[in-house]
Parts: structure tokens; C-alpha cells; sequence
């Protein structure tokens, strides 16, 4: 079966870390139809596109995306800051309602569990505003929309996969002596739906709490589940524990499948050190690895995460590790 995938390398390193990617799915034995979208910061400084709607509604007909990286501080110049970010990324995963967020950290023995970061709702979602803004009296606030839709049915792609993990465990993370009113709605329906898996152990850890024993003790930890905010920050800690954010994969998923999934590292464009070849694409190819389970391409899947096991093996350049990572791939499959 030929996969459609819609591939946008985006700004800085995202492109390189793409080409190595994609090399490494060529390795795997996967065929697919690729189509190319130019955009990112570079694109919006250019002609101020961003993502028009008729890139959207085509993206709903593809497979699957690949995203390299997007964004330049350049942006933050003109306009307000994050604006390509948010006009992409969080619009893609909005409209396409790729509301889980999974970032696996599964490099024993340094570490070996994987956070599930709601992504659709939460601080996220735009709530709020301005009042009197500009004056002296002005007010700004961020409101945080957790549904009980959201929330359900991100919990419960949380236990599916705490159920089919080898240690069968489910930590909540939240801020609940706080947060009262969302952190008691997600508690509860985590003990919802925890009556229909006996089989999964679970806890529950406050966000600072979880900070510290992500550094200390992360063996504490096999699935956790968590929301919008606190998942994008604890993932970048969770990058850092695993040895770098170079390692850190990540999959945008719509698991109704009612739009196609989308895949990126979860570092940035690095602009510092772009096209000078030297950006690990382990992140990028993990995603593309997390592609291919996704696509059904399950031996493929199993070969590339093989092949990036105890990534630290593999140095050189950015194009030296992906020959690498392909010709491991290759061995993998026999
Ligand atoms: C991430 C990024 C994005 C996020 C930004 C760029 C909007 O940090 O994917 O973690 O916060 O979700
Ligand atoms: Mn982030």
C-alpha cells in the first residue's frame, strides 16, 4: 500500500533533519507518495503565508505529516511572537483534532517511559483576552478549557497504552490542590476510567513533584498522562533527561482517524547551527519511525526503533548518522 505524506521541512534545521528521516523510511522498505509544502517563518517573511485554508483542507485527504520544525526569531520582529508557530502547529493539530500528543522517552537504562500530552485543549485553546489594554488598568487573561470529552478521551488512549506496556502503570499529572476545578475533573475521570482497567496500577504526582523525580528517580514512571501546558514543559524536561532534546520524538495523533496524524522531533529550527550539517536527526527519525506504526507499517516501525536504540552510538554528521541509522534499519529487517 502507497502512503500519502505530506512532508514540510519548515525553518532552520527542520529540512535537514527531514532528509535523513525520510532515508531512513526509504530503508525501512516504505513506499509512500511524498508532497511538499514550503512553508515557516522563512515562508511568511517572504509573502506572509502562514497555513491558507485550502493547504488545510487538502492535508485532510493525506495519510500522514511529517514536520521538520518551524519558526525564526525573526518573526517576533514584525509580528507578535509565536505567530507562525501558532498558525501552523496549533492550528494543524486543532482542525485535523490531533488531541494526543505522545512523546516516548524510552531509553533504558537512563530512562524508559513515555508522557501523553493532551493537545487540543487546556491554556492552549485561546481562551481569554484583553481588557483596557495599553492603560494602566489593563487586564490579560488565559483561561484553561478542559471538556470532559477532551479530558475522556485522552485518559483513556492513556490506559490503552499503560494497558499494552510491560509494566502496566498510569501516573496523572496535574496541579490539582491548586488547579481545583480542572485538576478535579481530570481526577475524576481518571478514576472513571480506571475502574475498566483493573489491570493498570496507577498514581497520581502534582507537576512540580513530577519535575523532581523526573531528574532523581524517573524509573517512577511508565505511561503518564497529563495536560496541554504541563506535557509541553515536562516533555522538554523529559527530552533532557533522556540525554538531549536531540533524541526527543513525538506523534500528533488523531486516533479516530477522521484526519491524518502528524509527526515532528520535539526540538526547534535551531537557527544557531542550520545548514552547517551538524543537527542530530535521531528526534526526526524516531517520529518517522512513530509514522510508520501508525500507518500500519508495523514491521518497518519495529526496525527503525531497533536501529535507534542507544542512539549515543551513532556520531558524525547529520547525513553520516542517517546512512548509519538506514544501514541499522536495513540489518534489523534482515
Ligand atoms: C511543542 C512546541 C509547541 C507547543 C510550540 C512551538 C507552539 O513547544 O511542540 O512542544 O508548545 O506545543
Ligand atoms: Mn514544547
Amino acid at each position: 500500500m502507497t502512503h500519502r505524506i505530506g512532508v514540510i521541512g519548515g525553518d532552520g534545521i527542520g529540512p535537514e533533519v527531514l532528509t535523513e528521516a525520510l532515508k531512513v523510511v526509504d530503508a525501512a522498505g516504505v513506499t509512500y507518495d511524498r508532497v511538499d509544502y514550503d512553508l515557516g517563518a522563512h515562508r511568511y517573511l517572504e509573502d506572509g503565508t502562514v497555513l491558507p485554508d485550502e493547504v488545510l483542507e487538502e492535508w485532510r485527504g493525506l495519510d500522514a505529516l511529517l514536520l521538520g520544525a518551524v519558526g525564526d526569531p525573526a518573526v517576533g520582529v514584525a509580528a507578535p511572537p509565536g505567530l507562525v508557530e501558532r498558525g501552523i502547529l496549533l492550528r494543524m493539530r486543532f482542525e485535523l483534532d490531533q488531541y494526543i500528543n505522545l512523546r516516548p522517552f524510552r531509553l533504558p537504562p537512563r530512562c524508559d517511559f513515555e508522557v501523553i500530552r493532551e493537545n487540543t485543549e487546556g491554556t492552549y485553546a485561546g481562551e481569554g483576552g484583553f481588557l483596557r489594554k495599553g492603560t494602566p488598568h489593563e487586564i490579560a487573561t488565559q483561561g484553561s478549557v478542559n471538556t470532559r470529552m477532551g479530558v475522556e478521551r485522552c485518559v483513556r488512549f492513556a490506559f490503552d497504552r499503560a494497558a499494552a506496556s510491560e509494566r502496566q502503570q498510569l501516573h496523572l499529572i496535574h496541579k490539582k490542590n491548586v488547579l481545583t476545578f480542572a485538576g478535579d475533573l481530570w481526577q475524576r475521570v481518571f478514576d472513571e476510567v480506571a475502574e475498566e482497567y483493573p489491570q493498570v496500577s496507577t498514581g497520581y504526582d502534582h507537576i512540580d513533584a513530577a519535575c523532581i523525580h523526573f531528574v532523581e528517580r524517573p524509573e517512577r514512571y511508565d505511561v503518564i498522562v497529563t495536560d496541554n501546558l504541563f506535557g509541553d514543559i515536562l516533555t522538554d524536561l523529559g527530552g533532557a533527561v533522556a540525554g538531549g532534546v536531540g533524541y526527543a520524538a513525538s506523534a500528533n495523533l488523531n486516533p479516530a482517524r477522521t484526519g491524518p496524524s502528524m509527526f515532528e522531533p520535539v526540538h526547534g529550527t535551531a537557527p544557531d547551527i542550520a545548514g552547517q550539517g551538524v543537527a542530530n536527526p535521531i528526534a526526526a527519525i524516531v517520529s518517522a519511525g512513530l509514522m510508520c506504526d501508525f500507518l500500519g507499517e508495523e514491521a518497518a516501525a519495529a526496525a527503525i526503533a531497533t536501529a535507534c536504540e542507544q542512539p549515543d552510538r551513532y556520531s558524525g554528521s547529520t547525513a553520516e548518522v542517517g546512512d548509519a541509522v538506514a544501514a541499522e534499519t536495513r540489518a534489523a529487517l534482515g
